[in-house]
C-alpha cells in the first residue's frame, strides 16, 4: 500500500482570488492528465488533480480552490511547507483524436491546462472552452496561450469573453467547427448538458467525475457509483461517453461522506 511522500513546496502561484497552484519537485514517470494525487496536510486527506506535469523539469502541480477546512488550511501554507502526496491514482484523459474541444468550468480547469499542455505537444488541435462565473476567476490563460491551443473564455456575468455558461460556448463550437474528441471536466450539471450535445453530434468523448473519496485507491467503496459500481478513484475519474451511459446517477446524485445521496 502506497505511503505519502512528504515533500517541500517548490513554489506557490495565485491563479485568482480562490485558487492556487502548489508545485513540487517529482520525479515524473506515467503521470497523466486527469489523474488525481491524495494531498495530506498531517490531519486530513483529499483528492486533488494534477494541473501540472513537467516532464522537463520533473515537477508537478496542483490548484486548490479554497472551499472549506482543509482547502482554506493548505492555502495559508507557505513556500517550504509541507505537505504529503501519494499517488497519481485513477484513469486520466487518454490523449487522442487530431482535433479535441476541451470543456472546462470553474477548478475543473485543473485537469484541463495539463491536458492542453500534453495533448498541444503531441501535435493534437486543441481549442479549450474555459468557463468561470467572472474575470477574475478564468484560470490559466497565460499557460493555455502559451500551449498554443484556442483559447474561448465565458463567463456568467459577462466581464470577459462570451457571456453564459460553458455549454452555450461549446455548442457554438460544436455547431461551427468539426472535432473528433470532447474531454470536459467540471460541474456535474455542465457536463450532463455537454453529455447530452455529444450524443447528438456523435463525437467520442471523456468526462472527469468528482465522487466524495476517502482512501483514493480502491479500498473503500466510498466513491462507487450506480449503478455499475465502478470506483471514480480506480476506474475513473475520467470516462469515455459509453461507460457514462451506464452511470444512472450521472448528473442526477452524488453521496456524501457518509453515503446519504445529494441531488445535482
Ligand atoms: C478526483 C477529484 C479531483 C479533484 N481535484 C480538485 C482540484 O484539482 N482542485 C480543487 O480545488 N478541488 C478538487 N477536488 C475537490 C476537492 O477534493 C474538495 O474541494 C476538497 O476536498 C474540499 O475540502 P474542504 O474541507 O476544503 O471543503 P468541504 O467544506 O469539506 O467540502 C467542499 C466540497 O468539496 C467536496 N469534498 C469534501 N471532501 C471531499 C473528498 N474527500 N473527496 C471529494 N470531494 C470532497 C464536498 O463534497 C463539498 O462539495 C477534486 C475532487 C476529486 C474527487
Ligand atoms: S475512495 Fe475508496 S474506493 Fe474510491
Amino acid at each position: 500500500m502506497q505511503v505519502p511522500k512528504v515533500v517541500e513546496i517548490k513554489r506557490i502561484e495565485d491563479e485568482s482570488p480562490t485558487v492556487k497552484t502548489f508545485i513540487f519537485d517529482w520525479e515524473i514517470e506515467n503521470e497523466t492528465p486527469g489523474q488525481f494525487m491524495m494531498v495530506w496536510n498531517f490531519e486530513d486527506e483529499k483528492p486533488m488533480s494534477l494541473s501540472l506535469i513537467d516532464h522537463v523539469k520533473n515537477e508537478i502541480g496542483i490548484s486548490i480552490r479554497n472551499v472549506g477546512i482543509f482547502t482554506e488550511q493548505i492555502h495559508k501554507l507557505q513556500k517550504g511547507d509541507k505537505l504529503g502526496l501519494r499517488g497519481p491514482y485513477g484513469r486520466g484523459f487518454h490523449i487522442g483524436g487530431s482535433k479535441v474541444l476541451a470543456v472546462g468550468g470553474g477548478i475543473g480547469m485543473a485537469p484541463i491546462v495539463a491536458y492542453s499542455e500534453e495533448a498541444t505537444k503531441k501535435g493534437i488541435e486543441v481549442h479549450i472552452v474555459s468557463a468561470a462565473s467572472t474575470r477574475d476567476e478564468l484560470l490559466f490563460s497565460n499557460r493555455i496561450n502559451r500551449s498554443g491551443a484556442k483559447l474561448l473564455t465565458c463567463t456568467d456575468d459577462g466581464t470577459h469573453g462570451f457571456c453564459g455558461y460553458g455549454t452555450d460556448l461549446a455548442e457554438k463550437s460544436l455547431s461551427e467547427e468539426e472535432y473528433d474528441m470532447v474531454v470536459s471536466c467540471g460541474p456535474e450539471i455542465m457536463m450532463k448538458k455537454l453529455f447530452e450535445m455529444v450524443e447528438k453530434y456523435k463525437i467520442s468523448s471523456q468526462f472527469s467525475l468528482e465522487r466524495y473519496m476517502k482512501c483514493g485507491m480502491g479500498l473503500c467503496g466510498q466513491c462507487c457509483v450506480d449503478d455499475q459500481g465502478w470506483r471514480v478513484c480506480v476506474e475513473g475519474p475520467v470516462f469515455w461517453q459509453d461507460e457514462l451511459r451506464m452511470i444512472t446517477e450521472f448528473g442526477k446524485y452524488k453521496r456524501d461522506s457518509s453515503g446519504q445521496k445529494h441531488k445535482i
